[in-house]
């Protein structure tokens, strides 16, 4: 790949459609460093549903990304010049460098230094990094999960979703997905070892199928879309569940939508729920990531990667990742590995 610099900004807001013509990939200057700087290759970028919230102009949990301005995104990249005494050249950082193939940081938006000896670099993007840690805090900490609980999961083929369902195994309880296709079905159960999947557009209600795979009930909620998998999920909890509130990909951001109050079911149930952001807990990234890691060693975590290639697919991609055609974690190469 070139060695020029590129960046792809952002020229319009959704409406509420994502379309990749709100993104354009323009030159860029090579960027110098300064004392205290370095300047970062990327390799890779990570795709989020978030993304969509990122660069929408209504209320979000920050601020959207300025029209003109390269697209915010997580990404793992080498360290090719360094005048920065934490980071020499060499090392492999995952930082928030954005949808560029050059950037410059004084450190601030780096997240961690990444073992290339421990996995793939890549992984630190998913299974042994954000998308793994907010699997973590949600299943662990905001839904408390024990051995013998039936934890129910939405997008468990996704990123996410097939994290919370290895955790799930790991920690003795059982692991039910619901997902979108016979294909995601079969890699929820055969590639991440869920006890049962099931396939939300087999059916017009996925009801009868949540039955039959929780005989049990449900104990533990983690919920990534809302609308009616939400409903129909939060209709078969057992008394004391704790429920995960993660994200939303199955509701519009704006108008929000109407549909059934969870207000009977939990106090009937004596639940309890409660929504989370990994943004919150970046404290103990490295705490979590090191968890993650022991379970990844002992062959409890797999994963799943869908990758395009080039800075400049990244706008298709995030549209087709918002369309639910991403089938494993959402990437984009946009650099060799060293
Ligand atoms: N709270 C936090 O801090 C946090 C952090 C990271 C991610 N999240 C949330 O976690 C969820 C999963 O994210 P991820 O990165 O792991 O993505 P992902 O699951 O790898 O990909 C997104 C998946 O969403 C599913 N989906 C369900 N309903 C959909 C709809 N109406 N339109 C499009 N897709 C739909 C699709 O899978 P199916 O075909 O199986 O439906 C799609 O493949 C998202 O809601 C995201 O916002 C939250």
């Amino acid at each position: 790949m070139s060695d020029e610099n590129r960046h792809v900004v952002l020229r319009g807001r959704p409406d509420p459609a994502v379309r990749a013509d709100l993104f354009e990939t323009v030159d860029a200057e090579m960027p110098r460093i300064a004392d205290g700087q370095m300047l970062i290759r990327v390799i890779w970028l990570s795709l989020e549903p978030a993304m969509r919230g990122w660069i929408a102009d209504a209320p979000n949990y920050s601020q959207p990304v300025p029209i003109g301005a390269p697209m915010t995104g997580f990404t793992v990249g080498e360290v090719v010049e360094s005048r920065h005494p934490r980071y020499p050249a060499g090392t492999i950082v995952q930082g928030r460098q954005g949808w560029r193939r050059f950037a410059v940081s004084d450190g601030s938006d780096i997240d961690r230094v990444v073992d290339p000896a421990l996995a793939p670099i890549s992984t630190a993007l998913h299974v042994l990094g954000m998308n793994g840690a907010t699997a973590y805090v949600g299943l662990v900490d905001v839904c408390r999960v024990k051995a013998g609980d039936t934890v129910a999961v939405t997008t468990a083929a996704g990123a996410v979703g097939s994290v919370v369902g290895q955790i799930a195994k790991a920690l003795g309880a059982r692991a039910v997905g619901v997902t979108g296709g016979p294909e995601k079905r079969r890699i929820c159960l055969e590639e991440f070892g869920f006890d049962a999947a099931i396939d939300y557009k087999a059916a017009e209600d996925i009801g009868p199928g949540l039955d039959a795979a929780t005989p049990d009930g449900i104990d533990c909620f983690f919920d990534n879309v809302g609308g009616a998998q939400f409903d129909a999920v939060l209709d078969r909890i057992n008394v004391g569940a704790r429920i995960a509130i993660c994200g939303t990909i199955g509701m519009p951001s704006f108008p929000l939508p109407v549909g059934p109050r969870p207000n009977r079911q939990l106090l009937v149930k004596r639940a309890r729920m409660e929504g989370f952001l990994i943004l919150d807990h970046y404290d103990r990234f490295a705490e979590i990531v090191e968890r993650l890691s022991g379970w990844y060693r002992d062959g409890h975590l797999k994963y799943r990667e869908d990758v395009t290639v080039g800075l400049d697919t990244a706008p298709d991609a995030l549209v087709a990742l918002l369309a639910g055609r991403n089938t494993g974690k959402a990437l984009v190469r946009v650099g060799d590995d060293p």
